[in-house]
Order: structure tokens, then sequence, then C-alpha cells
């Protein structure tokens, strides 16, 4: 594996896969990496000759109150897992590097950025859409993996790369769980052993909002009050939970068929974010 902390280094290991017009699948992430990631990662390998995982901790996407200095680095581990992945590339670049001083441009999507997680988050969406769009533009992958588990982030991407014009397949892959039904995520090591069996009640409430979508109970305002009810009772702090349309993520109307249910809660001190998403049957 070739290993580039530099963008210079990048572009000379690039050059020679472009010389032979070489397809790319990247990877983008910001280490700590486990099974969800895995399962990118080799998706990616049946999606292209050479694959590309960035690891970068992007300073731009945490807030004043994120947990930028305690998200976990994990390079050393997460070096070996890509070489056993047989990848073909880790870029893992500085900050100086990407945000140089002069640096005066931010990618923003007007309005997913500023709804649902982005209502707690300002500014974190733009500080995704501007990293990635920078990988995108220094990797020139053909085709970009993501979790589905970020399904905001996903469908920002996508918007990004359509309004944009950028000629990258953006894939989204299924969430990985644990046996209980948790999403997997680099924040569930900040979860103590009791939050962690706490947590599984998200994706239980996610699933029970489904159940009532697809048996035709119609009031979502209702099923969504009920689940905060739930979530609050249980010891989370809900943020919100929503149901939407999947494609532009706009609150879902009775005739909308392709739903996703978003929710994100905290839960001690750590923030989790889910959701489910299906076609209502006709
Ligand atoms: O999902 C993540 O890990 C990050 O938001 C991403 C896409 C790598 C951008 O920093």
């Amino acid at each position: 594996m070739i290993y580039s902390t530099s963008i210079q280094n990048l572009h000379d290991s690039l050059h020679e896969w472009r010389k032979h017009q070489e397809s790319i699948a990247f990877v983008p992430t910001m280490g700590n990496l486990h099974a969800g990631h895995i399962e990118l990662i080799k998706i990616a390998k049946t999606k292209a000759k050479r694959v590309v995982v960035s690891i970068f901790v992007n300073p731009l996407q945490f807030g004043e109150h994120d947990d930028f200095t305690r998200y976990p680095r994990t390079l050393e581990e997460d070096s070996r897992i890509l070489e056993a992945l047989d990848a073909d590339l880790l870029f893992h670049p500085t900050a100086q590097d990407i945000y140089p001083e002069k640096a005066q441009t931010i990618v923003s999507v007007h309005n997913l950025a500023n709804q649902y997680c982005g209502v707690a988050r300002p500014g974190h969406f733009d500080g995704v859409a501007t990293i990635v769009c920078k990988l995108f533009n220094l990797i020139t992958p053909t085709i970009a993996v993501f979790g589905c588990k970020d399904f905001q982030q996903l469908t920002l991407i996508k918007i990004m790369v359509r309004d944009l014009h950028l000629p990258i397949e953006i894939l989204g892959v299924k969430t990985i769980r644990d046996t209980h039904g948790l999403a997997l995520s680099s924040r569930n090591s900040y979860l103590t052993e009791d939050e962690t069996k706490q947590a599984r009640l998200l994706y239980q409430t996610l699933t029970h909002a489904k159940e009532k979508i697809i048996t035709h109970h119609t009031d979502f305002t209702k099923i969504e009050q009920t689940a905060i009810d739930n979530l609050k009772a249980a010891g989370f702090t809900p943020e919100y939970f929503k149901i939407c349309r999947s494609n532009d993520l706009e609150p879902a109307q009775l005739i909308d068929n392709e739903i996703v249910i978003l929710t994100a809660a905290r839960l001690g001190k750590t923030r989790l974010i889910d959701n489910i998403a299906f076609s209502k049957p006709v």
C-alpha cells in the first residue's frame, strides 16, 4: 500500500494510474476504522481497479463544543487494517496542506446543511462538503463509497456532486449494526457499558415507527412525537426524529412511497445518529 502524507506525494502516486486510465474507488474516512468502514472498502474493491482511502480528522466539520480533540486517532491500527484489506493507497494529509492559511473557499449545500443535524451542529455540513469536494478534486475517483448511517451527509454529497457537475458516482452502503441493532460508529467507543445497551433502543424506536407507517398509520406528527417521548423516557436527549422523503429529505407527505426516518439523540456525553429507509407498501 502506498502511504501519502502530502498532496505532492499523492499526485506523484496517482500519476501512473491516471496514465493507464485505471479507475479509482475512493473511501473517505476520519480513521478509527471499524467493521462499517471495512465493508465500504471491500465494496470499493469490487468497483474499480484501485482503491484509495483517506484518513483525515477534518477540523472544519467540528464545532466549538464538538469532540475534535478527543476524536479517536488510531493510525497504526488503521494502517494495518488497510494493508490487510489490500487497499492501494492511504492518503493522510496534514491540516496545513488541506487548509493553507490563504484558503477562502467553503462549499455549502443550502438548505439541507442547516436542517436536522445541521441545527445542533451549525457549520458541520459546510465542513463536510468542503473537505469531500477537496478530496474529490485531489483524488479524482470514478466512484466514492459512503455509509448510509449518516444519511443526511450522503444525501448532501449527492446534491453537491449533482450541482457542481462532478463526474463521480456516489454509492451508499447499508449500515452495519451489531447483533442488537446498534449502528457501528467510531463514537460508540465513548459509550459506557450500560449506555451501549441503552443505545440499542434508538434503532428499536426507528423500527417501531417504520412498522406504524407500513401498517398505514397516517399521523406522522404523532409517530414522531411518540418516538421523542419514548426516547426521553429511556434516558436519551433527542434532538430530532423526522419522517422524510428519502431522495431529498423533505418532510414526507402521505403520497410519498420512499421514506427515511432520521434521528439524532444524546446519551450521556455521546451524540448518536441513526436512520431507517424503506418503501411504503402500495
Ligand atoms: O463520515 C465521515 O467520516 C466524514 O464526515 C467524512 C465523509 C470522511 C468527511 O470528513
